[in-house]
């Protein structure tokens, strides 16, 4: 573990409210894409999700189906863990809120702020929302009315729905010392937020001043209680955003949960949604910074997958408690798992918001995965069986050739890697698409089923054949972080299941990878074409 590069990536924990949809999925798919790519750069990975299971919220919900609220987590924490496991998510953990690490560390976080210095008895008067669980000042929720013209009834500035009035004792957090610092990080460090437009609305939120933080509440019990004053239990943002550091030994007073905490801690990204933004990028770094820890290199903001609300017409976010979610399940019937998995990770736009379109969905899944890289794959191995008696040719001499195929690999990883750096994995799948797209190509200008007639062209056929089989071998090895399963079919069908698990991507992606005179599986149709499907 020591000698290699650590790589921490976690996603948001999800509130326990309802079970997860696509938008939840969409971010845990976003993070173990990338946390398979890094695997396969080499880096020790430590990839985290969880649930976020205290606050008004899950009590809520877990008191209109009749439960308590551990009861009614522990019941809703198999659709999380099975879901992910469906989706192929590789996550080294899974954290929740009411396991006891966290407890243990969140009350360790109590005690380090108060000895820092930086908390405050006071009382809380104003407004919450609870979909949202943050706090709204009375000029925000004023000034959100006049927006949304509500009579009667507050509504909240960010998603609109009913606010509460809220008055307790509580403790406070001086979040209002943090802003020169925060502004500082900012100015030092602007890649913290991405993609780069996020960055000037976290920057302008907290130029516009920043207010100290309830960080306690005392109207009910369901959090992990202030180890100094335990009629207050911890504000569910307080506890939940720590979650990140007690995963990694944060509060363990043990050598290995310090060499831990040492290794991974600070992560590399947080992967978010636009929604949690100020909690991930001012909150959280001012809770650092009182500690004295250091702080994640990125937040990673990604946008709504959004539905369109049938009454008004208008794209609204897809939303656990909004009631407007469409199930993974609906579109893993239609695409299968890694059609699922691709068209998700590589049509949607990871910056900005994304309307889902089935139809969009069945034309992507067709035009790539069944009628570009299948057909590839399938014409391909077809070819090699027929033309060298069920193996790969002999390659003797064959490396010492190059094909347009090889020109095409060229600086192609290279672009590739860069785009998965950036989360860019729509311009990843394209470089991918360029070589599958030139093998298309060269199939037909090649014609190797004229070659083969002639047998003064063998090694013309061999050098065909081989081409094409190796451009089938790299594209397969740089759309494993997307579809591992099928990307490990294609390997084992040509007899390289020795590279599947690859940890150095790009000397693996070397041209000249493929294996001499080996069986070539030709098996069923790796994406069967939707029509047929349905039949
Ligand atoms: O906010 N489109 O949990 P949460 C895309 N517990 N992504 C979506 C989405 C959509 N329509 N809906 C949800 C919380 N998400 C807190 C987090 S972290 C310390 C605590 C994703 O269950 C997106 O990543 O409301 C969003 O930020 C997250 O789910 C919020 O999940
Ligand atoms: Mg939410």
């Amino acid at each position: 573990m020591a000698d290699k590069k650590p790589f921490y990536i976690t996603t948001p924990i999800y509130y326990v409210n309802a079970a997860p949809h696509l938008g939840t999925a969409y971010c845990t798919i976003l993070a173990d894409v990338q946390a398979r790519y890094r695997r396969a750069m080499g880096y020790d990975v430590k990839f985290l999700t969880g649930m976020d299971e205290h606050g008004e919220k899950v009590a809520e919900a877990a008191a209109n189906h009749g439960m308590s609220p551990q009861q009614w987590c522990d019941s809703q924490a198999p659709l999380f863990k099975n879901l992910w496991q469906q989706l192929e998510i590789s996550n080294d953990d899974f954290i929740r809120t009411t396991d006891e690490r966290q407890f243990t560390a969140v009350q360790y976080l109590w005690n380090k702020m108060q000895e820092a210095g930086f908390l405050y008895k006071g009382s809380y008067d104003g407004w919450y929302c609870v979909p949202e669980e943050t706090y709204f000042t009375e000029n925000q929720v004023r000034k959100s009315d006049e927006e949304h013209k509500t009579e009667g009834q507050h509504l909240c500035p960010d998603c609109g729905r009913p606010l509460e009035r809220v008055q307790e004792e509580s403790y406070f957090f001086k979040l209002s010392a943090f802003q020169e610092p925060l502004l500082k990080l900012f100015e030092e460090h602007p890649d913290f937020v991405q993609p780069a437009f996020r960055m000037n609305e976290v920057r302008s939120f907290v130029e516009g001043g920043l207010q100290d933080l309830s960080v306690s509440r005392t109207s009910f019990d369901w959090g992990i209680p202030v180890p100094f004053d335990t009629k207050h239990v911890t504000y569910v943002w307080f506890d939940a955003l720590l979650n990140y550091m007690t995963a990694v030994g944060y509060g363990v007073n043990t050598d290995e949960a310090r060499s831990q905490l040492a290794h991974f801690w600070p992560a590399q990204y947080h992967l978010v949604g636009k929604d949690i933004i100020r909690f991930h990028c001012v909150i959280w770094p001012a809770m650092l910074m009182a500690i004295g820890a250091s702080l994640p290199d990125h937040v990673f903001a990604h946008g709504f997958l959004t539905v369109r609300n049938p009454e008004t017409g208008a794209a609204e976010k897809m939303s656990k408690s909004r009631g407007n979610a469409i199930a993974p399940s609906d579109v893993i019937d239609l695409l299968g798992i890694e059609g699922y998995r691709y068209y998700f990770m590589t049509d949607v736009s990871h910056g900005e918001d994304s309307a889902i379109s089935f139809e969009r969905m069945e034309q992507v899944y067709n035009a790539d995965l069944a009628n570009s890289w299948g057909n590839l794959v399938s014409r391909t191995l077809n070819m090699s069986a027929k033309y060298f008696d069920g193996s790969t040719p002999n390659l003797n001499g064959w490396v010492d050739h190059t094909g347009v195929l090889r020109e095409v690999t060229d600086g192609l990883v290279e672009r590739y890697c860069a785009c998965m750096e950036q989360f860019d994995y729509v311009g990843a799948k394209n470089t991918v698409m360029e070589l599958v797209h030139a093998a298309n190509h060269f199939i037909e200008d090649s014609a190797p089923w004229n070659v083969a007639k002639d047998e003064t062209r063998t090694e013309e056929l061999r050098n065909i054949i081989a081409d094409l089989l190796e451009a089938i071998r790299i594209s397969a090895l740089l759309f494993t972080p997307f579809m591992p399963t099928t990307s490990a079919e294609v390997l084992h069908r040509m007899s390289l299941d020795d590279q599947i698990a690859c940890n150095s991507l790009s000397e693996a992606c070397t041209w000249g990878g493929i294996a001499s005179e080996v069986a070539v599986t030709k098996g069923d149709a790796l994406f069967p074409r939707l029509a047929a499907k349905k039949e």
